[in-house]
């Protein structure tokens, strides 16, 4: 697939990716990334993207001009737009999924004091990170296309995206690695009994418990499987 980013700090993304998976990928052909600097689009001589608002107030609005014509520079039949604002749809586990299925993913990051609210009609979808404001759309782009990246096929070793965190709708087990003795601080023994069956109903009930303490939203929301049930029906016989 092909993500392509429009921002006015290109330079921002650059290590995300040339680094670790992200970068693989990239560099794998699995993700091509296109960086576009929205000022390049500008046609006035001091290459100014915003202006003040109509109407008065405080900061500077981004024009549409240069943001629609770096747009239509990139977009084509294929392409998804989306564009981001603490005002968007919220981005999950299952956004990313939906968005790792796109042929061409363009992201438009917002900037400064907000946007001109004509773009609006120009991008198919707006899309949050989270409940909190951040100073411009860079980082909800990176978040968004790391997530996305990793989903590809090829771009991480083969099931270890299924047993993650949020996939199935529960948070991940816990994991552990050498010493099995850390200042005594132990390792569970069920981990080092080499009993695969055991270690695999461990880590479902711990991934079930869990879920249910930290995020008693998503517990709330999961239909037990039958092997959880089961599993979980014997636990409460051993506790
Ligand atoms: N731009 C500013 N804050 C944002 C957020 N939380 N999500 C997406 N885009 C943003």
């Amino acid at each position: 697939m092909k993500i392509t980013i429009l921002t006015l700090f290109p330079e921002m993304f650059e290590d995300m990716f040339r680094t670790s998976v992200i970068g693989r990928a990239v560099e794998k052909g699995i993700a091509e990334v296109e960086l576009v600097q929205i000022r390049d689009f500008t046609t006035d001589k001091h290459r100014h993207v915003d202006d003040t608002p109509f109407g008065g107030g405080k900061g500077m609005v981004m024009k549409c001009q240069p943001v629609l014509d770096a747009l239509a520079s990139v977009r084509t039949d294929d392409s998804y737009v989306i564009m981001t604002s603490p005002a968007g749809n919220r981005f999950d586990q299952q956004k990313a999924h939906e968005f790792a299925g796109k042929d061409h993913l363009v992201i438009l990051c917002g900037h400064y004091e907000g946007m001109d609210y004509r773009i609006n009609s120009h991008v198919d979808e707006l899309v949050s990170i989270g409940d909190y404001v951040l100073t411009g759309g860079e980082l909800p782009a990176m978040v968004m296309s790391d997530a996305v990246i990793r989903l590809l096929k090829g771009s991480l070793a083969e099931g270890s995206a299924e047993e993650e965190s949020h996939e199935n709708g529960l948070l991940e087990y816990p994991q552990y690695t050498q010493p099995a003795d850390y200042n005594g601080d132990r390792v569970p023994e069920v981990l080092l009994s080499g009993n695969h069956a055991r270690i695999r109903e461990w880590r479902i009930l711990q991934s079930l418990r869990l879920t249910e303490k930290m995020r008693p939203d998503l517990y709330e929301k999961h239909e037990l499987t039958d092997e959880e049930q089961k599993i979980l029906k014997k636990a409460e016989k051993e506790d």
